[in-house]
């Protein structure tokens, strides 16, 4: 989803494409397009369903708190809240050598962590690309690829050497797989649903840490399973390491979710475990659920609708659909496609270019809102070079202020959730920093400031106290510290059968 500027004409985007920045060579008055006027009167109508307001956002908050707190309390719920059997925060003195494997929702990362303790460490990691054929492809042929990644990735950094593996060294791994799944114990979960356009047949209901396990003993890979682990619980585990004030973790990425420090005593699903009343453990909230199926809460525009019905899991992440990188391109281009069909856009032009679901990168938002130029060269290059299609300055203009809308929606509805685990857990008075990820939050324009604003919105001036900040590295970094705490815990013999 990100995507780069090279040079003063030109910007690169994730799929390694780079598009020209046009300058306008011809009149722009020779074709019949949309005017100032037009387009200004449509954009109007547009604010009106994209903008939520402040008195909106604290209904949103109010059930969102609801619903976490009946996830925290009742079994198989649709935000699940789920208990992920890490307990408490990192000492920051965790050490040693820790793999760990991300499966997220576009790339395959496999890291070698060392811990070296004082909240020190390295990290060597190689990235592979998720191609769409293996998202729903048989799940066990995914999980058989995650461990030939990570054969080739300890061979080739297995030797004597400082900083290598030693052969014969048999590796704790942490499995970041970022999917709803509820666990039992910390090495177990069952894939409740595929998220983010996944849809691996085989996998949903099976516990995908066996399936895993599988894989790894097929390729005789000499690792130990210690944690699957959810990238938001990585992600406020590591960001805690550095920056204790951390205590909710958010990513904003493909997906959406959070996670945060509970006290045992109030997850009431947990009651028959016998664990201790004192203890704390982390909640993945699984929060992109979030007005699943019901659609009571959230106010859905027709385009999210469509953009829904027409996913491969209509219905389901009703939260994250309006929220995350992997649709908010595809809420623009629905957008498009309805004034291309009432005969405001593009007429005269072929625009069956962007027909195509998916086509528009949410990168491409983040590009238009960015673009610092007068005449919006950027989207000029944009619709020219991947679409074929000219544009007027109006039509660029109203572009430009969609992909606002439609930003801007997205951090405020984030902001909703935020709020929502604060007030569940008393912060707003004492304020809390909260660690975030993903490419929504490190490079859609103005992303965080949104979600700041909204949380002042929400809260007044207290909402000042609620700060978000980069989070460190959570599938990698994240992942080994939960892997040492695992087995620091089961070496002290604490709670071994979880
Ligand atoms: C998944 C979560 C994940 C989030 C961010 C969502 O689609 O359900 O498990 O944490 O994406 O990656």
């Amino acid at each position: 989803m990100p995507a780069s500027r090279r040079g003063s004409g030109s910007v690169i985007l994730p799929s390694g494409q780079t598009i020209a920045l046009h300058t306008r060579t011809h009149d722009e008055e020779d074709l019949p397009h949309a005017t100032k006027k037009t387009m200004a009167d449509h954009l109007r109508r547009f604010e009106n369903l994209f903008t939520l307001t402040p008195q909106r956002m604290r209904m949103i908050v109010e059930a969102f708190t609801e619903t976490l707190e009946v996830g925290l309390n009742k079994p198989n719920q649709v935000v699940p809240m789920i208990p992920t059997f890490v307990f408490g925060w990192p000492t920051g003195s965790e050490k040693g050598d820790f793999l760990a494997l991300d499966l997220g929702g576009t790339n395959l990362r496999v890291c070698l962590v060392t811990l070296q303790g004082e909240g020190k460490f390295e990290i060597t990691q190689t990235k592979y690309r998720l191609t769409e054929e293996q998202k729903q492809d048989d799940g066990q042929k995914l999980f058989d690829f995650c461990a030939e990644c990570l054969k080739t990735f300890v061979d080739t950094n297995s030797g004597d050497g400082p900083g290598q593996l030693k052969p014969g060294q048999i590796l704790p791994l942490g499995f970041t797989f970022s999917y709803p799944c509820s666990q039992e114990r910390i090495d177990h979960g069952e894939l409740i649903r595929w998220t983010k356009g996944f849809g691996a047949p085989n996998t949903e209901g099976r516990d995908v840490a066996e399936m895993f396990k599988k894989s790894l003993a097929k390729f005789e890979l000499p690792i130990t399973l210690t944690a699957l682990i959810n990238d938001t619980t990585g992600t406020l585990v590591a960001s805690h390491y550095v920056n204790p004030k951390t205590k909710i973790a958010v990513i904003f990425g493909t997906g959406c979710n959070a996670a945060y420090m509970e006290h045992v005593k109030d997850i009431g699903k947990i009651k028959s475990l016998g664990i201790d009343e004192d203890a704390d453990m982390a909640i993945n909230c699984e929060w992109g659920a979030f007005d699943s199926f019901e659609h009571e809460h959230l106010p859905r525009t027709k385009y999210d609708v469509v953009v829904d019905e027409a996913s491969n899991k209509p219905g389901e992440q009703a939260f994250e659909k309006l929220i995350s990188g992997r649709y908010l391109g595809e809420i623009f281009r629905v957008v498009v496609c309805e004034l291309i069909d009432e005969g405001v856009l593009f007429l005269g032009q072929n625009t069956y270019k962007l027909e195509k679901p998916y086509i528009i990168d949410t990168a491409f938002l983040s590009l238009m809102e960015s673009d610092p130029t007068d005449e919006l060269l950027m989207i000029i290059g944009i619709f020219t070079h991947f679409f074929n299609i000219e544009t007027t300055l109006a039509e660029r203009q109203f572009f430009r202020a969609l992909a606002k809308l439609i930003g801007r929606r997205a951090a405020r509805m984030s902001a909703c959730g935020i709020a929502a685990i604060v007030n569940k857990m008393g912060y707003i008075e004492e304020g809390c920093a909260v660690g975030a990820d993903g490419s929504l939050y490190n490079k859609y324009p103005m992303f965080p400031e949104r979600v700041h604003e909204g949380l002042v919105d929400i809260f007044g001036d207290k909402g000042r106290n609620i700060v978000t900040h980069h989070a460190e590295d959570g599938s990698g970094v994240g992942s080994a510290i939960i892997a040492a705490m695992t087995k620091i815990r089961k070496d002290a013999g604490l709670y071994t059968n979880v």
